[in-house]
């Protein structure tokens, strides 16, 4: 270190987007180094829309690690927490900072401490994935803190031990997450099949459905599945390798109408193994159900489908239009079975790119109480609406991966004492 005396502090802040697996992970072979029983998929949603943001601190004048999560200290205690922790400490380098005089030998960042703060902008209570984002950032930001030199790759297999899905955050666009053989899990990491603008036609609705029940944890329900599902063994032998293909094949060939049945087919067989699991495990609400014959009756009525969906372990429908036209058309249908409340502002029920609601001519409440039936209602069948089901939704599309925040003003600790802002 420069000066031992000397208070000051060092600091990086990032962005890192959150994903949505199209080729569902569930089931670890080794839960301490989180090496998962199959590869799996997912598209990276736009950090504009959903993302974290974590400033990491290091200075002399710390006495401790220490973390805050959306403004509340957390405990950093946690083995996933410490694991990332250790790999990232013993791969630091030298860093200088010329312009404020700060010079850290690698040799220091073992005794140095950090502060993290760490922000989702979506609500964490939302039951989005916030744990992929979170982890993925926290280790990004901490290789760029320390003058890691390992490319995004390596970092994606220590971003892995914080939480499975965080390894996928490291890249935009199309991921994979490839199982690997090792028993260390090196090979286990992600690599980008994709980057975002590759399939820039699909735009992704996220509806986030009100839900009173405490779900079973991915951690604790994949724990439960592979002691007690057979049918998992099945789909991680069988199944999903062939699907892996697939996918990957209807990615390149931008080939919305596999995409979408290999996304439907494999969330129902995700859903399907926590049904297998002893005891069940439901994820999935009467919301989710309804969501789903919405879109499997609309698709079936175009011949060919127009929206993919998939949930992860929760009751929230993530919809993956072919293209803005087919967007619209969803969002008219979803407004027209979820309604609002009358007195919502539907500014604040449509959250992301509200540019869509003028595209699907929808400025106000009144508008989305004159939607018409959609067509594929047969007559006499009455078509029951669902206030107060859905709390809000968020129109996003495929984004980009990590980045750095040059700007001061968005770092989440103050730059004189390392303390949240
Ligand atoms: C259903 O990554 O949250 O979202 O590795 O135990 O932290 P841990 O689990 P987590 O599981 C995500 C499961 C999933 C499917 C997926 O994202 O692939």
């Amino acid at each position: 270190m420069a000066v031992e005396a000397e208070k000051w502090v060092h600091m990086v802040t990032a962005q890192t987007p959150t994903n949505i697996a199209v080729i569902k992970y569930w089931g670890k072979r080794d839960e301490t180094l989180i090496l998962p029983v199959n590869d799996s998929i997912s598209v990276t949603l736009d950090p504009d829309h959903l993302c974290t943001i974590t400033t990491v601190a290091v200075s002399p004048s710390f006495d401790r690690d220490r973390m805050w999560l959306n403004g509340k200290e957390i405990s950093l205690s946690s083995g996933r927490f410490q694991s990332c922790l250790r790999e990232i400490r013993s791969r630091a380098s030298d860093v200088e900072d010329k312009e404020n005089g700060i010079k850290i030998a690698k040799k220091d960042w073992e005794k140095l401490h950090l502060h993290i703060a760490s922000y989702n902008n979506f609500p964490t209570a939302a039951g989005l994935a916030s744990s992929a984002a979170g982890l993925a950032c926290l280790v990004f930001s901490l290789a760029k803190l320390m003058n890691v030199k390992e490319d995004q790759s390596k970092l994606s297999a220590i971003a892995r031990q914080g939480s499975g899905s965080a390894c996928r955050s490291l890249y935009g666009g199309f991921v994979k997450w490839i199982m690997g053989k090792d028993e260390d899990g090196r090979d286990s990491l992600a690599v980008q099949l994709a980057d975002e603008k590759h399939w820039d036609d699909l735009v992704i609705i996220v509806a986030v459905v009100s839900s009173r029940q405490k779900e079973t944890s991915s951690t604790t329900g994949m724990r439960e599945t592979v002691e007690t599902s057979l049918l998992l063994k099945h789909r991680a032998k069988e199944i999903v390798p062939k699907r892996i293909l697939k996918m990957e094949e209807a990615i390149k060939n931008r080939d919305f109408t596999s995409f979408a049945q290999l996304t439907c087919a494999d969330s129902n067989q995700f859903h399907a193994v926590c049904l297998d699991t002893s005891p069940p495990i439901f994820y999935m609400n009467d919301t989710s159900h309804r969501i789903i014959s919405i879109v499997e009756k609309w698709n079936r009525s175009e011949g060919t489908p127009q929206v993919a969906y998939t949930f992860d372990a929760g009751p929230n429908a993530v919809m993956i239009a072919r293209d803005r036209k087919a967007a619209t058309l969803l969002l008219q249908r979803l407004l027209f079975y979820f309604p609002p409340n009358s007195d919502t502002d539907l500014n604040n029920y449509i959250l992301g790119d509200k540019s869509i609601l003028q595209d699907a001519g929808l400025e106000g409440i009144k508008d989305v109480e004159g939607l018409p039936p959609p067509p594929e209602i047969k007559d006499g069948i009455p078509s029951q609406k669902n206030k107060g089901d859905v709390s809000y939704f968020i129109c996003t599309r495929p984004g980009r991966g990590p980045v750095l925040l040059s700007n001061k003003n968005q770092a989440l600790l103050n730059p004189e004492n390392g303390l949240p802002k």
